[in-house]
């Protein structure tokens, strides 16, 4: 066959060698991909709740499963490495306050791959990075947050994709455990080396803000001001709203404390917790809008002030034994949408707390019974 080709008159040759070249490489392109390029994971979905989440509306069945098949593509090696373009940033922006439905905000953002990837095109990612969104009963944040963040992260040439993780009814909510849950879920689809922790009411404003994560003992609060303090931090310590771990530094200080029910402190613990492992809170440039945040209005939870009884009773050796590594919770559902990925948990409160030391239950106990909410 090639003697033939090589016979025949030179454009024809050339023509011959082009397809024989042309074969060569689809094989061998198809070998490579079917053995590295394309992992795929299978997604059982199980006891689907009856919960109502943006335009889609889930209804209770029992012994329900389906699978989703997620494809993990990797980038051709040869792809230069992606650059932020500095040039495309359009610095400090007001938040677009209008919620749209999710159907026309996955039609706003065509390009994204199911479960809520975003990548750049044409090169390479200095880095994987997995948001992980706490979350209940904030739909219409939610759609405000997809709507105000995904352009600002798509001009920063990143490769994001955002987990919400869902508490189901039943339990208080616990923000870090949510977040201690992305984590764990995330890191079991793909090989995340950035996790973005940002509450689902928290809009950076300043695209200038990369979201990327710190180095070796530097993690990185993304935010140097807050709308409601007067674009201040309402103390040096804050570390709410967006943080950034490596894989690496939040198994360190093993992930978020698991007892922090109700609104606040778990923040303020996980503070501590990279405090006592000597790790370093670095934060954008002072004196520049660029950590500049936004926050949603909503009625704010009560103040549980039993919080400080648990936060004051922290010390290393309970930190090593609450977090991710005690972390105990139940996969209701993960869904791949289109925008993002949601996983949706329960939490089984009173065995979480059982790890508490008696007096502060108590405490618990009688805030419980004051507040008599549920
Ligand atoms: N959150 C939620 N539902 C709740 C309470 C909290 O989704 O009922 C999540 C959400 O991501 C929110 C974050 O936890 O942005 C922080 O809680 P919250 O907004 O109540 O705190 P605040 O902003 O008032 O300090
Ligand atoms: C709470 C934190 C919260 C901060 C700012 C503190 O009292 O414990 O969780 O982020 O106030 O609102």
């Amino acid at each position: 066959m090639f003697r033939y080709i090589l016979k025949r008159s030179s454009p024809f040759r050339g023509a011959g060698l082009i397809l024989v070249t042309f074969g060569i490489v689809l094989i061998v392109k198809g070998l490579y991909y079917s053995n590295t390029h394309m992992r795929s994971y299978d997604v059982v979905q199980k006891n689907v709740s009856n919960l109502l989440l943006g335009d889609i509306n889930i209804r209770a069945q029992t012994n329900y499963t389906s699978s989703t098949t997620i494809r993990q593509e990797r980038h051709d090696p040869i792809l230069p490495v992606c650059e932020i373009d500095h040039k495309a940033l359009k610095g400090r922006e007001q938040i677009t306050l209008t919620s749209q439905s999710l159907i026309s905000l996955e039609s706003m953002f065509p390009e994204s791959h199911v479960g809520g990837r975003f990548q750049p095109k044409g090169c390479k990612p200095k880095s994987r990075i997995a948001i992980i969104i706490p979350f209940r009963d904030r739909e219409i944040h939610l759609k405000i947050y997809l709507s105000n963040v995904i352009p600002k992260l798509r001009r920063q040439n990143a490769d994001f994709t955002i987990y919400v993780v869902e508490q189901a009814p039943g339990s208080h909510f616990n923000r870090g455990m949510m977040r201690n849950v992305g984590f764990v879920e995330a890191s079991k689809i793909a090989d995340y080396d950035c996790f973005i922790f940002n509450d689902v009411d928290s809009i950076f404003e300043d695209d200038r803000n990369i979201f990327r994560c710190g180095r070796d003992n530097s993690v990185r609060h993304l935010v140097t001001g807050v709308d409601v303090f007067d674009y201040k931090l309402k103390y040096s310590i804050l570390v709410g709203g967006i943080i950034a771990f490596t894989p690496a530094q939040f198994r360190k200080v093993n992930g978020y404390s698991n007892f922090y029910f109700d609104w606040g402190a778990e923040d303020d613990d996980i503070y501590y917790r990279t405090e006592r492992e000597n790790m370093v809170i670095e934060r954008p440039e002072k004196n520049s809008t660029i950590g500049f945040m936004s926050t949603l209005k909503h009625t704010r939870d009560p103040e549980a002030q039993y919080r400080f009884n648990i936060l004051h009773s922290r010390t290393n050796e309970t930190s090593h034994n609450d977090g991710v590594n005690s972390l105990k919770y139940t996969v209701k559902m993960v869904s791949h949408k289109k925008l993002f990925t949601w996983i949706y948990v329960s939490v089984d409160e009173d065995e979480v707390l059982k790890g508490l030391d008696i007096r502060i239950r108590r405490k618990i106990a009688a805030y419980r019974a004051k507040t008599k909410k549920t």
